[in-house]
């Protein structure tokens, strides 16, 4: 790439050096810390990846212990924020109002000195507090009384539990925190990129986390995975499939969950979520979305796959939640409450070697133009 050469969306332009996650786009590979996602979700659990994410090691024992309880002990929020949530239109998108949420903790939690103390206090507040602020608007949204958590559960049942009021199936639960052991990190996507840009101005960690939240609401980053349960719908059988399709490429739409600007073979996620769906619905019996999730598929290697289109984390995943009853405009709230972790390990390190990003632009525009006054303007 030639020096000062603009690329459009910076794609290929590397942002920043970073060794929490890598990503091999060609092969389809995703590792944490260089541990492969498919080692972790099949043995580690989303707190020990989160921690492995922020902390750069598969925490020891005792240190797992401590990170789990602080995070437990994290789980209530303030009445003040209570009353915020309160206070939020019950048609609001639960994106915003958790983006609102996150800045509103940072009036409560005043930005301190980076000591070690800080970041583990910072960590697990947020990690902890995500889920129970999204949990708090789902109950209260509905004129509910928030459901309190419950601390003999672990932190994915404790979410499932706080949305439903109902103690889920340990299989269940494992399955959800298998989902957010493969939302946790991807390297600089938009959502991180946003927070990076926010924490090199040493701006508070819950103003950083909330630019994220912010980011990752879009209908072309995390906001696809409500937009493909959406599409299923409006598809309706397996015979509607290919015309759907058809008539979309046409108009020169996007299919939502397909495509990714550095995968160009199937997400590694969207192979082992399409395997989590295929369990539940062995189990639970199966799903006429799912046939359609799986003709969109075959359609698309067809049509698309020579761009190197395919799917993407987002396009198994609503499949997933919705089986486990999670409502589809909580779909995008639940990776942020799982990317939380990523976006928690880019703040650590990037405030360990900072430099407040500031990029250059090329300007198109006109130079050395006259004021006209109002009245000339005709
Ligand atoms: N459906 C149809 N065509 C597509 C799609 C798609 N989902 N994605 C890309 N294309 C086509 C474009 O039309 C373009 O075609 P052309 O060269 O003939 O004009 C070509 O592929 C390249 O497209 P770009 O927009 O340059 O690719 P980019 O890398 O910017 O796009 C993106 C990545 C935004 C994710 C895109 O694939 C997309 O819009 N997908 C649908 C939304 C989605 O699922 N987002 C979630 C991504 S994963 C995540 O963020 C968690």
């Amino acid at each position: 790439m030639a020096d000062g050469e603009y690329k459009p969306g910076l794609e290929g332009v590397p942002a920043t050096r970073s060794n929490i996650s890598f990503v091999d786009g060609q092969a389809g590979i995703l590792e944490y810390r260089g541990i492969p996602i498919q080692e972790l979700t099949a043995h580690s659990t989303f707190l020990e990846t989160a921690y492995l994410l922020i902390f750069g090691e598969l925490p020891k024992q005792s240190d797992l212990h401590s990170f789990e309880q602080a995070i437990r002990g994290h789980r209530r929020v303030k009445y003040r924020i209570r009353d915020m949530i309160k206070s939020f239109p019950e048609s609001g998108h639960p994106m915003d109002a958790l983006q609102t949420c996150v800045a509103g903790l940072g009036l409560f939690y005043p930005l301190q000195e980076m000591d070690p103390n800080y970041v583990f206090g910072t960590v697990t507040r947020l990690l902890s507090k995500l889920p129970t602020m999204v949990a708090m608007f789902h109950q209260m949204r509905q004129g509910n009384d928030p459901i309190p958590p419950d601390d003999s559960l672990d932190h994915s049942a404790n979410f499932l539990y706080m949305l439903s009021g109902k103690k889920p199936d340990p299989w269940l639960a494992r399955i959800f925190d298998t989902c957010l052991i493969l939302h946790a990190e991807h390297t600089v996507n938009a959502s991180t990129f946003a927070l990076l840009v926010s924490a090199s101005t040493l701006a508070n960690p819950y103003s950083t986390l909330a630019t994220a939240v912010g980011t990752l609401s879009g209908l072309l980053h995390g906001g696809a995975n409500q937009e493909v349960m959406m599409m299923l719908r409006q598809i309706g059988s397996v015979e509607n499939v290919r015309s759907f399709i058809e008539d979309k490429l046409a108009k020169k739409q996007r299919i939502m969950g397909l495509g990714h600007r550095v995968y160009k073979v199937k997400d590694p996620r969207a192979i082992t979520l399409q395997r989590i769906a295929e369990e539940l619905f062995e189990r639970y019996g199966r799903d006429k979305y799912y046939d359609i999730a799986v003709e969109i598929e075959r359609v698309c290697e067809e049509l698309l796959g020579p761009k190197g289109i395919y799917p993407n984390v987002d396009f198994y995943s609503g499949l997933v939640y919705a089986k486990l009853g999670i409502p589809e405009d909580l779909f995008t709230p639940v990776f942020a409450i799982a990317r939380a972790a990523g976006w928690l390990a880019h703040w650590r390190e990037q405030l360990s070697d900072n430099r407040l990003f500031r990029p250059t632009q090329v300007y198109t525009g006109e130079r050395h133009q006259r004021y006209i006054p109002l009245a000339e303007r005709g």
